[in-house]
């Protein structure tokens, strides 16, 4: 079921289950037979939002299944709908509350949620079964035939680059709302002439809907005169209220901070609010020590507060979407985000190709339901990377593409691409490519990757006449590393990289972003080429120091 994101008010409230729960694991997949469904023996004390593997001691590459438990008391909530959502779990939940199923929910990174037909006033038991392994048929996929994916051998088998941390990764809510309140809300910005307007939908069981804007009530759609609109360097967020009265009594309320902006593809280029943009930035992913892919609202914070002291206004939540907490800090700090979906590494071939796009479909229409209200999300990304050489691919990228489309016509639609000639490329609104000049292609020779990326760039180009992204590029880096001169692995080297690829970009009017690949060096499985099985591309390192990089950057978007 879908559910709003939860708050708490005079009228509903959101209960943090998060705080240490217990698990087992079940390597010979026993614990179904064994009724763990009711209640885990012998559970050792986890933290929940959080990986398992960098968290515990000993299962670091375990990837389940495992069951977690949580036994609670019920909070007061008579007369309530009751509801558990799950932020992200990854990758595979199987809920069961006091031994009744619940649900079962597939694919991390995106919330689910199930209906509680009642608790216990005393000793609920909330059993999770997490598995978390990797299979060719799973997005992302794993165990993929290698002339299906990169050449890299990854330990474990992961078919992309970061490490595949396993557990319940966001907040779990136990969700009290009144019933028939408010179920869902849509609003949507339109720019007309020097006015805004907003437009308001409201899903609902019944009722009269009163919205204020900042105080002030209106009647949707609001045409608001000189709007003060939503910018990067001026992230003007308005408080949208939102009630349901029956006979003149108030029975719920929902808030929802707004943005009015547009976003647009004009030709070659970018239009925010009308106006052309330039996207400076990053590839981001969720990652650090101990937590692995465990959600913190404090080193989102972290990041964004220095993506913003570097000058950058824009970031990729790659490669899955990120907790609802960093886009509350994008929607506050200014960042523009292109919101990606789980589909990194997707191949085409015919085993297990309706199963991996029944999966990506799903993710967009989760993403877009989730994402869909925020002014920082000015696109969809709906892949990342897809291995597009099988007839199939062209079709079935198009298709996601369309579906984004089709359930947000507000904004445009892409996928991360890191081929030349990809046949979905046709479907999208605008280019985001990864490219690694003088790093995979022309290792250590900076001058000719130059001009190979500018050859490619401008050969993209004149076939797709469409903005470009570059939505990847970057070097390896170990900290305090350095070389004069610079040499491959060393800082310096990187540094000059990244200012030798935005100097090609900014060459080129119809390149109109570029994110850095990537803001923060974070863990990926071991592989030959993965130190200390980390990706070492980062700006700063896995703790957010930073390296000469990071004062290259801001010395530049600074200027
Ligand atoms: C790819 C991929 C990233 C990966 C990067 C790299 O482009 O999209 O996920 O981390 O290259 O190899 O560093």
């Amino acid at each position: 079921m879908w559910l709003l994101r939860p708050q708490t008010n005079r009228f509903r409230v959101a209960h943090d289950l998060s705080g240490v729960w217990a698990i087992r694991f079940d390597p010979d997949d026993v614990g179904r037979a064994a009724g763990w469904s009711a209640g885990v023996p012998d559970a050792a004390p986890i933290a929940v939002p959080g990986s398992w593997n960098d968290q515990l001691v000993g299962v670091r590459d375990e990837l389940g299944p495992a069951w977690y438990e949580l036994r609670f008391d019920a909070p007061p909530v008579d007369g309530f709908d009751l509801a558990l959502r799950f932020g992200s779990v990854n990758y595979i939940a199987e809920v069961w509350l006091n031994g009744e199923p619940l649900g079962s929910h597939e694919g991390g990174h995106l919330p689910f949620a199930f209906p509680v037909p009642s608790l216990r006033d005393v000793g609920n038991a909330l059993v999770v079964r997490v598995d978390g392994r990797l299979a060719a048929d799973r997005v992302p996929p794993g165990l993929v035939p290698l002339e299906h994916r990169h050449p890299r051998e990854f330990f474990p088998p992961a078919a992309f680059d970061f490490f595949p941390f396993a557990g319940i990764h966001r907040k779990v809510e136990l969700v009290a709302t009144p019933p028939g309140g408010i179920a869902d809300v849509r609003v949507r910005t339109e720019l007309d002439g020097g006015a805004a307007i907003l437009h308001v939908e409201v899903a609902h069981g019944g009722g009269e809907v009163e919205l204020a804007l900042d105080g002030a009530h209106f009647e949707a759609p609001l045409r608001l005169e000189r709007p003060r609109l939503w910018r990067p360097d001026d992230p003007h967020l308005a408080a949208l209220a939102i009630q349901l009265r029956r006979e003149g009594t108030t029975v719920d309320r929902y808030e929802l901070s707004v943005g009015l902006r547009t976003i647009a593809v004009d030709g070659e280029r970018l239009l925010l609010n009308g106006e052309p943009i330039e996207l400076r930035g990053f590839g981001r992913h969720e990652d650090f020590p101990v937590l692995g892919r465990g959600a913190s609202a404090a080193v989102a914070a972290r990041d964004l507060h220095l993506m913003r002291d570097l000058g950058a206004n824009s970031f990729r939540t790659a490669h899955y979407p990120h907790d609802e907490e960093t886009l509350d800090l994008a929607d506050r700090l200014g960042l523009l985000v292109i919101a990606e979906t789980p589909a990194v590494a997707l191949f085409f071939a015919p085993e297990g190709l309706e199963r991996r796009q029944e999966l990506s479909r799903s993710y967009v229409e989760e993403l877009v339901a989730r994402d869909r209200n925020r002014a920082c999300v000015m696109a969809w990304s709906v892949a990342n990377e897809p291995h597009a050489h099988d007839a199939a691919a062209g079709a079935a990228l198009a298709e996601l593409c369309d579906l984004a489309r089709a359930l947000d016509p507000t904004r445009p639609v892409t996928y991360a691409s890191h081929e030349t000639d990809d046949p979905g490329l046709s479907a999208v609104d605008f280019l985001c490519l990864n490219r690694y000049p003088a790093w995979y292609v022309l290792p250590g020779e900076l001058e000719l990757g130059m001009a190979a990326l500018a050859a490619d760039l401008d050969a993209v180009h004149a076939r797709h006449r469409k903005p470009i992204v570059l939505t990847e590029f970057g070097a390896d880096a170990l900290p305090g590393a350095h070389a004069d001169p610079p040499a491959m692995w060393s800082e310096e080297y990187q540094a000059e990289l990244i200012g030798r690829v935005l100097d090609t970009a900014a060459e080129r009017p119809f390149v109109v972003g570029a994110h850095v690949w990537t803001f923060a060096d974070f863990a990926t499985a071991q592989a030959e080429h993965r130190p200390h099985a980390t990706n070492f591309k980062g700006v700063f390192t896995r703790d957010r120091r930073p390296k000469l990089a990071a004062h290259a950057l801001r010395r530049r978007w600074r200027a």
